[in-house]
């Protein structure tokens, strides 16, 4: 008697063991069955779009795209000294890496090509960063090619020069020490363009390069941020004692609000530090800074241009925004150890993507861009619910990311670039 009482709650705690497992794994399946989210016909699209643009692409002057506004056809194309002109040629390289067809190569080597006087501009302005390696950089990912290699290096010697030890940032925008009397200026968008130093400095470059990185975004995570994580848009120093003397803004609705982009640069700027630096702490603020992005959306996930533009919900979107995001927190999924955590940031990610995917966000028959609904310069007036390139660059950057992450089972050991 006492036997089979044993055998029988041997049984049911099996049986216990058993259901709980396949709960378990049932909660993953449903986890990975939300996401619907196809990325080839996507990328097709995009590659359609490009299309497009390539054969509307003026012959001579001006012709990297930068932006359609509202209610216009056709893109406002800019030379390669505008800080938007790596991301065309970015989207080229992303298009061949996606593709394999090798029309996209030789368009984006020819797009490339237009930016190389860069290499030659001494303490030129940080948006160096993105100009060179969005172009040059993701060239020589795919192609090699020692040319590319060397402009790169160069670009990153060019962007160092603009380092002040005693503050322990880049001077962002040299033009605006005279014009807003901002004697030592850092904006956060800056870090992105320490990916340019990380990089040169692992590749034949200097090891000073990485110190400033690192130097700058340790800098960065403790002067550019209010207690409860979200960023100023620029941080202004004194240049003698190397001291903060203000948080403000520039792009954002007010000097401690939460602009859009500018929370977005930190999200993917330090989940890109710890890939290259392995430091805990950065990998611990990105969360930090994605938190609080995250704990304010609006349902569909693409946040209002400033989180705290009083005409929300009547205030324009920023999609830019969120394109940024989702290819920053791809990433930032492939390191959280916490699994549910990473799941967590890799779903929001996909959602992201799903909704810039879908007609509310994709261009389509509208323009060429690939997207709809992103702010630039709202202060300013321009660029508001408008398509702008960097938009483009990023969600498909996104895209792919996911594709990469779509076969990939243990978390810890994919590499993103
Ligand atoms: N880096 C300039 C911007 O995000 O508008």
């Amino acid at each position: 008697m006492k036997d089979n009482c044993l055998k029988t709650r041997f049984k049911i705690t099996r049986l216990a063991v058993v259901f709980i497992f396949v709960a378990i794994l049932s909660v993953g399946f449903e986890a990975d069955a939300q996401s619907s989210l196809k990325v080839p016909p996507n990328i097709n699209y995009c590659a359609t779009q490009a299309q497009k643009t390539l054969g509307a692409i003026p012959a001579s002057g001006n012709n990297l795209p930068r932006n359609i506004d509202n209610g216009k056809t056709d893109w406002r194309y800019v030379n390669y000294k505008d800080w938007c002109s790596g991301f065309w040629p970015g989207i080229l390289w992303y298009l061949y890496e996606g593709t394999h067809d090798q029309k996209w190569k030789t368009a984006a080597n020819k797009f490339t090509q237009e930016l190389k006087p860069l290499s030659e501009y001494s303490g030129f302005d940080h948006d160096l960063g993105f100009m060179v390696f969005n172009s040059f950089g993701n060239g020589y990912r795919l192609t090699k090619d020692p040319g590319y290699k060397q402009v790169i290096l160069r670009s990153a010697d060019s962007l160092a020069t603009l380092f002040n030890p005693k503050v322990g940032t880049i001077l962002s925008w040299p033009a605006m020490v005279k014009k807003m009397n901002w004697p030592h200026n850092t904006i956060i968008d800056n870090m992105i363009n320490l990916e340019l130093l990380f990089w040169a400095s692992k590749n034949g470059g200097s090891r000073h390069l990485y110190d400033i990185a690192v130097k700058h975004a340790e800098t960065t995570m403790h002067n550019h941020f209010r207690p409860d994580y979200t960023s100023y848009h620029v941080v202004v120093y004194d240049t003698v004692t190397g001291k903060k003397i203000q948080g403000i803004t520039h792009q954002g609705y007010a000097d401690n609000s939460m602009w859009a982009r500018g929370q977005s640069w930190a999200i993917y700027g330090f989940t890109m530090c710890y890939r290259e630096t392995g430091n805990a702490e950065f990998l611990d603020f990105a969360q930090k800074v994605a938190d609080v992005y995250l704990n304010r959306l609006p349902a569909d996930l693409i946040p209002y241009w400033d989180f705290d533009d009083p005409t929300i919900p009547n205030a324009p979107k920023d999609a830019s925004a969120a394109c940024i995001t989702a290819s920053a927190l791809l990433e930032l999924s492939t390191f959280v150890k916490d699994k549910t955590r990473a799941w967590f940031y890799r779903h929001k990610a996909e959602a992201m993507l799903q909704t810039l995917s879908s007609s509310s966000y994709q261009s389509r028959g509208t323009n060429d861009a690939f997207l709809l609904h992103s702010t630039g310069h709202h202060p300013a007036g321009t660029e508001i619910d408008a398509s702008i390139i960097y938009a483009d660059y990023y969600y498909l950057e996104a895209l792919l990311r996911r594709e990469k992450l779509q076969h990939i089972k243990a978390y810890h050991h994919y590499k993103s670039r």
